[in-house]
């Protein structure tokens, strides 16, 4: 199949959350299964042109925008390590500012710049003469894309095969734009806009809504969460549209590049280690407290508990920034974060460092090696979250021997298993009700296992032996694009 994945963020490239992650991922193992993807992503100012091989094409794009033409220039590289090639939209308007959404605000033409990527991808492909199969969309960055290929291209012969699939991986992101600038963008006008229409929703137009309307299927990004997302406490106010096409919702788990993502190959770490070497993790362990300046003399064997994440209200801050100060003033365990975010959270979490120097090892940033430190470092890895899509970081984590502590929602309900000492089976540790009292509650459960045998290597084993390689969830896309297939090419 010919596939063109599109996407406002591809790692190593340009990445904030795990969507760069599996935009990178899903394409490296369609290769492997004989598929032929592209990606094409914007050209942003932060990605680092030189480093990553990009090259200019003589490719212009005309770009049709409502009733005038815009341009782009295509650049062309490739997934590092890969032939799998990556196109850069360029347009220095849009792309040539720092930042992908903002900085930190959103910048208030993203109905524009988005809705310019979206209908780039199409232009794109005619100058590539590439004929996709499938055009494969991601949250509402690239919605746009599966209402302009029933739309605008419906009749183009180079599309005329093409199915939809559109990705959800945050319903709490939905791209709620003011009619008249984003329909004329997009080429439709405002007699696209009223009550029901497949763009209106709750008097805005609402691009995730036309996502998901517009897609031949949708997935999410775990079994639990698809079906957490039909119901009004997870839906963000979509149950109705989601319900609407119940039938072509389906929840994929989230796979991980263990390419990237392996204790045993981990450039980043101090010392590599296999399970079983629990030595050599403990040594990760020590060398990582001794960037902080903690020595021999600063109880270096205190449990260490991480947490990798986006400083945001979905992530469950609230409820760790109830109880963290208890633990630590207590000595009881040490805690290392890294995160950026909103300010509220990252003036908490700087706070935290200057009151507890030794103990809180707060770091505001985004920053590679230390994600991969902390999540291999770490005895214990927190996600206490409101929701949670999928989440990557906790199965990154169960990788490392690092023992989850989660909330039982969406894709971590589905990737954690609660540790069962008489069984000796399961993971890491969950609990269910979003408040501080259960999340401790769960957290002193899980410090009682702490370097307990046999249950201590029970529980790292049973985390290292588990499987939830990219590979899986890359087999269970390809699929659903021929679901898709069958649905646009009926006899
Ligand atoms: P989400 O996509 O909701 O942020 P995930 O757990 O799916 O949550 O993915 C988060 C990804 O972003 C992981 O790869 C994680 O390592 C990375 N990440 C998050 N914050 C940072 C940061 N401050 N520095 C480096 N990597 C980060
Ligand atoms: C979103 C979700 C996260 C998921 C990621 C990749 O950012 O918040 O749970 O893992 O997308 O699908």
């Amino acid at each position: 199949m010919n596939i063109i994945l599109a996407s406002a963020e591809v790692s190593p490239f340009a990445k904030l959350g795990g969507l760069g992650d599996i935009a990178s991922s899903l394409p490296l193992e369609w290769v492997k299964y004989g598929q032929t993807p592209i990606v094409i992503m914007p050209k942003y100012k932060d990605i680092n042109i030189p480093d990553w091989g990009f090259h200019p094409t003589n490719l212009t794009l005309f770009v049709p925008m409502g009733w005038w033409t815009e341009y782009a220039r295509l650049w062309e590289g490739r997934l590092p390590g890969t032939n799998v090639p990556v196109y850069l939209v360029e347009n220095n308007d849009y792309f040539d500012r720092h930042g992908i959404y903002g900085d930190p605000h959103e910048f208030i033409d993203n109905d524009r710049r988005l809705i310019f990527f979206c209908r780039s991808i199409f232009e794109a492909a005619k100058a590539l003469s590439f004929t996709p199969d499938i055009i494969h969309a991601h949250d509402f960055h690239t919605a746009f894309t599966m209402a302009f290929l029933k739309t605008h291209y419906k009749n183009d012969f180079r599309f005329l095969r093409t199915a939809g699939v559109y990705t959800v991986h945050n319903l709490a992101f939905q791209g709620w734009f003011d009619p008249v600038r984003a329909l004329d963008y997009a080429g439709y006008g405002m007699k696209a806009f009223f009550h029901g229409s497949w763009f209106e929703h709750f008097g805005k137009v609402n691009a995730m809504k036309a996502g998901i309307m517009f897609a031949d299927k949708i997935t999410t990004v775990s079994p639990t969460y698809s079906k957490e997302i039909r119901t009004p406490s997870f839906s963000e106010g979509m149950q109705d549209v989601l319900n609407s096409r119940g039938d072509d919702l389906i929840g994929i788990l989230n796979g991980v590049n263990y390419n990237e993502w392996s204790p045993e190959i981990d450039d980043f770490l101090f010392a590599k280690y296999f399970t079983g070497n629990t030595e050599v993790k403990n040594f990760n362990k020590m060398e990582y407290l001794r960037e902080y300046g903690i020595t021999e003399y600063d109880n270096p064997e205190l449990p260490l508990i991480g947490m990798v994440s986006r400083l945001t209200e979905q992530k469950g801050i609230d409820i760790l920034n109830e109880i963290i100060e208890y633990y630590l003033s207590n000595n009881i365990f040490r805690f290392t974060l890294l995160g950026t975010g909103e300010r509220r959270y990252e003036d908490y979490f700087n706070y935290l460092r200057w009151k507890y120097p030794k103990l809180a090892l707060t770091n505001i940033g985004y920053n590679s090696r230390k994600s991969h430190l902390i999540i291999a470092s770490s005895d214990y890895l927190l996600m206490p979250s409101k929701f949670e899509p999928c989440g990557l970081t906790q199965m990154y984590a169960i990788r490392y021997g690092t023992i989850p502590i989660v909330r039982s929602t969406g894709g971590l309900a589905d990737t954690v298993e609660e540790y069962n000492p008489e069984s000796f089976s399961g993971n890491g540790f969950l609990f269910d009700n979003f408040t501080s009292h259960d999340f401790a509650t769960a957290i002193n459960n899980a410090l009682t296992f702490y370097k307990q045998k046999p249950h201590w290597d029970n529980l790292q084993q049973n985390a290292m032996a588990k499987d939830f390689s990219s590979s899986h969830n890359a087999l269970d896309y390809l699929k659903v694009f021929k679901w898709a297939l069958e649905k646009v090419r009926l006899p």
